[in-house]
């Protein structure tokens, strides 16, 4: 992708103020609770440092996400079925309000090939491909999940694809979609690192993602992953 020597040298750059900026945060949140403790509950003063407490926090959450985003924990890889991590991410979901009217369509291989990857981390990718569809289609729509062998430069890759009915993606934003920070959601809801870190991952994992998108139609987020034969 066309962003990805620049977000590569941005994650190192983002490990390192990420752990820097960690130690006085900590020393922030720790000296405000201390303070806090000085002053009655519903004073002027309690209330400033609640405040104080509040956005460091705040900021710490930001750097957990930049820490992720440069991928701090080293990724365990071993043989995986794709359908299982899907099966269990759709678990995860299902049962969220958000998806209460949200038809979850799933046309999974049954021969797929395996995957040599951190499962927990696909996780992460496929729950934020989940969340990022639903919150599209505002909480009704189709949400058609495949996974499917493909076979490109003559290499073995599994293809997993997440296809929604939502507003689709205006073409200024495609190019924008990995980059960290980009969101069009309000604050609080979405912080924009999440496709940013998908990405990151994937690559990690010798894979690609793409995105087609059709206004007024729908989105679909393409991931395909370096699949092993079993007798290799
Ligand atoms: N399926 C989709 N349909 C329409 N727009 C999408 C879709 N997926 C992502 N986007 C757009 O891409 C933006 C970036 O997505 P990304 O997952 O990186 O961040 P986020 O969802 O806004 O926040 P976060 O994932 O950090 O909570 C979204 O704000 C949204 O505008
Ligand atoms: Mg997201």
């Amino acid at each position: 992708l066309i962003h990805s020597e620049k977000l590569a040298s941005l994650g190192r750059m983002a490990a390192g103020v990420a752990h820097e900026i960690n130690s006085p945060l900590t020393g922030i949140v720790t000296f405000g609770h201390l303070l806090q403790k000085k002053f009655p509950p519903g004073s002027q003063e309690r209330e400033d440092i609640d405040v104080i407490i509040d956005q460091a926090n705040r900021c710490s959450t930001i750097i957990k996400g930049l820490l992720g985003f440069a991928r701090a924990s080293a990724a365990e890889k071993a043989l995986t079925n794709i359908n299982d991590v899907l099966h269990s991410s759709m678990n995860i979901v299902q049962h969220k309000a958000d998806f209460f009217n949200i038809k979850l369509v799933t046309d999974f291989d049954p021969a797929l090939l395996r995957v040599k990857a951190d499962s927990s981390q696909l996780q992460q990718v496929f729950l934020n491909m989940t969340v990022n569809a639903a919150d599209a289609m505002e909480g009704k729509g189709t949400l058609t999940i495949t996974t499917r062998n493909v076979v490109e430069n003559n290499r073995d890759f599994v293809e997993v694809v997440f296809s929604d009915t939502g507003p689709g993606i205006p073409q200024e934003n495609l190019e924008k979609l990995f980059e960290p920070f980009f969101t069009t959601k309000p604050v609080g809801k979405g912080t924009g690192l999440g496709l940013a870190v998908s990405h990151g991952i994937i690559q990690d994992h010798g894979g690609n993602i793409n995105v087609k998108s059709k206004i007024n139609e729908g989105s679909s987020f393409f991931i395909r992953l370096p699949a092993q034969r079993e007798n290799t």
